[in-house]
């Protein structure tokens, strides 16, 4: 059984482990039961490519919102293709999004934090618990350094949400070590970043940014940084 001692061993020994060590450890330790969740950031490029050079049958998965930009959907196809691997994409319930936007609009997250926090539910929380079904952890590219929302966070996590174990494998990277990684293993990435734009969510909901900005200031950015969380990694 998963405890508060457990994993707090688990951090302690593999503190200054590799992210491709931290990955290997977690697979061997839970076969079959883990996958990678990726929004196709940089973060998610470099955990994919580091997940498929150690298996390609690892399950990876990505959460279509339907709000995405095209770019994200070009780089999900060449990132297919690349590593010849699997992402499932998992959709939104249909029928609860129609209700939604013919209720409330189809940009309804610009007038509330009630409303963005029901669509970011809708199109992403709702579609998560589905993919974590049968699973006991999942992987994420979650770094501290991202956001003040994120500094408290660790390598393994219990997910008290989804009743489950979160990995975390680059919580302590730099941007600059994600760029680095990127570029030595020519890992493909989404060409809006070339285009001022940092950390990238859905299209109405992320700008790009200007130069001293946080990274995620253009997600959200009309609201306050403290609750700039759509849900997924809130506690
Ligand atoms: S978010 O909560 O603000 O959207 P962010 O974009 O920083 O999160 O991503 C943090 C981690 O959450 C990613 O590394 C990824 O593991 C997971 N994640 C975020 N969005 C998605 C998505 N659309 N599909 C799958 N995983 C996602
Ligand atoms: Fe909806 Fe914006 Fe959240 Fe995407 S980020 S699910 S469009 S509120």
């Amino acid at each position: 059984m998963i405890n508060k001692e457990l994993v707090d061993s688990w951090n302690l020994e593999l503190n200054n482990s590799s992210p491709a060590a931290v990955i290997a450890f977690f697979l061997k330790q839970f076969p079959d039961k883990v996958a990678v969740s990726t929004s196709l950031g940089l973060e998610d490029q470099v955990i994919t490519a580091i997940t498929a050079s150690i298996d390609k049958k690892v399950g990876i998965f990505t959460l279509d919102t339907g709000r995405l930009f095209p770019e994200t959907y070009d780089l999900l196809d060449r990132t297919f293709k690349k590593y010849n691997i699997n992402i499932k994409v998992y959709f939104p319930n249909t029928a609860e999004v129609e209700k939604m936007v013919n209720e409330k609009g189809i940009n309804l997250f610009y007038d509330s934090i009630e409303n963005r926090k029901l669509c970011c539910n809708l199109r992403k929380i709702v579609p998560l618990s589905r993919a974590m079904k049968g699973l006991d952890a999942w992987i994420t590219g979650l770094r501290k350094d991202q956001s003040i929302t994120r500094t408290d966070m660790q390598l393994v996590e219990w997910d008290e949400n989804n009743k489950m174990l979160k990995i975390n494998p680059l919580i302590n990277w730099t941007e600059q070590d994600v760029w680095d990684y990127i570029e030595a293993y020519n890992v493909p990435y989404n060409t809006l970043h070339k285009k001022g734009v940092a950390s990238i969510g859905c299209q109405p909901c992320t700008r790009a940014i200007e130069n001293g900005e946080n990274i995620r200031a253009g997600r959200w950015w009309w609201e306050s940084p403290d609750t700039k969380e759509c849900g997924l990694h809130e506690k």
